[in-house]
């Protein structure tokens, strides 16, 4: 017996994520993989959320961390978060902050928030996969966000109406992209801004790899411009998204939202329907180590990331044939390849893992999947001399190709 035929017209939109199949094949042990998109689990803080589990579990304190608790999260948390976000530029009080079960269900809230069927979201071409799944159930159309794109807003609010709806959010990820690696520039995100207010339509501040910076110099938050210009949180388009996972440890799925009190109230009533409250232990876990060694891990993760990060671009300058380009980070996980525009990527990639390396193909992160040419490498899970290696060996499997 089959229920497919029930299933609701929006999962049709709802694929398999190509990346999570392909991390099934990766398993082999003499695979490099560059495929994956995660923190190395040797640099979890483990003794920190030991001590802090134990201490939660306590005979005193365990009736708290297994009950039930507030949708909008344990407080001392977002007490946390906001001193945090006041470093940032970015002065607002625990009411302007939910605590959602990583940034990957506010992307879920936020599409089930903003979205009408055939509403456009305009997205980073090529933007993060999960955004996109996370956003498709709620049936969009898509259109570029591209600061250097200079269709007037009037265009761009003419095509979304066209299409049987309005412009409701820009969403990106101005930080270490996932997947390009690349950074927005102040006066990008500025632009960005400017369109948003001309749209009238909120801003999506994705900033899940914020804290990795490796180089260079830190760029305010679009919400900290946003909160400069206007003077009040409460007056500001711009819903920013804070986690965890990169930092501490995303198997205990906290993140944030920070964003004016209207949105976080509507936020509050879409997460008391969904999961009414995201885990009470596994907040008071991270609050407990958030304060204690949040500064000093994210400091040994900053060196440990970064030496990767120069060892991946320094032997791509060293291995790549000529006619290959890619991205310069500053921070975050990923660098942004681009082959000579009649490859693929997804052809290459079973080359690759003939000889041992994998990586993700780069058309899976368009929303019309172009751009078959590109691939995203991961730099976070393996030791420099393993992306030596395996750079070595994706470089002479590329430069076969071009031969
Ligand atoms: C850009 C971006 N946003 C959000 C997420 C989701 O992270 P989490 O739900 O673990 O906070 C990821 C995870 O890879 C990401 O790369």
């Amino acid at each position: 017996m089959s229920l497919n035929h029930l299933f609701a017209n929006r999962t049709s939109r709802m694929t398999a994520s190509e990346i999570r199949e392909l991390l099934k094949l990766l398993d082999q042990p003499d695979i490099i993989s560059f495929a994956g998109g995660i923190p190395d689990p040797a640099y979890f803080p483990r003794e920190a959320f030991s001590e802090a589990m134990t201490t939660a579990l306590s005979e005193q304190a365990a009736g708290v961390a297994l009950q039930y608790s507030t949708s909008e999260g344990y407080t001392p948390l977002r007490d946390w978060i906001a001193a945090h976000m006041a470093t940032l530029g970015v002065p607002c009080t625990r009411d302007n902050i939910l605590i959602t079960a990583g940034s990957q269900q506010a992307l879920d809230y936020l599409g089930k928030l903003f979205l009408d069927r055939n509403d456009t979201a305009l997205v980073g071409w090529p933007t993060y996969l999960g955004a996109l799944g996370a956003f498709n159930a709620y049936e969009p159309r898509y259109d570029r966000l591209d600061p250097a794109d200079n269709r007037a807003p009037d265009q761009i609010a003419a095509d979304a109406a066209k299409a049987g709806g309005d412009v409701k959010f820009a969403y990106l990820s101005p930080d270490f992209a996932n997947p390009t690696g690349i950074t927005l520039t102040e006066a990008e995100r500025r632009t960005i801004l400017d369109r948003a207010e001309a749209l009238e339509c909120a801003v999506i501040e994705d900033a899940a790899y914020q804290s990795l910076r490796y180089t260079g110099e830190a760029i305010p938050a679009i919400l900290a411009l946003e909160v400069a210009q206007k003077g009040d949180i409460d007056a500001c388009r711009t819903i920013y998204l804070g986690s965890f996972s990169k930092t501490l440890a995303p198997g205990l799925r906290v993140g944030w939202v920070v964003a004016a009190k209207p949105v976080i109230a509507q936020l509050v009533l879409t997460k008391q329907a969904a999961d009414l409250q995201t885990a009470t232990i596994n907040q008071i876990a991270v609050a407990q180590v958030a304060a204690s060694v949040f500064d000093s891990h994210v400091e040994t993760l900053r060196e440990v990331y970064g030496t990767r990060m120069r060892a991946m671009l320094d032997a791509l300058a060293a291995h790549m044939p000529e006619g290959v380009t890619w991205s310069k980070p500053e921070g975050g996980m990923f660098v942004w390849v681009t082959l000579p525009e009649d490859m693929d990527g997804k052809a290459l990639l079973e080359k690759a893992l003939a000889a041992k390396v994998a990586f993700v193909p780069g058309g899976a992160f368009y929303a019309d999947g172009s751009n078959a040419n590109t691939l995203r490498l991961n730099f976070s899970m393996s030791s420099a001399a393993k992306i030596v290696e395996g750079i070595t060996r994706l470089s002479a499997v590329i430069a076969k190709e071009m031969a």
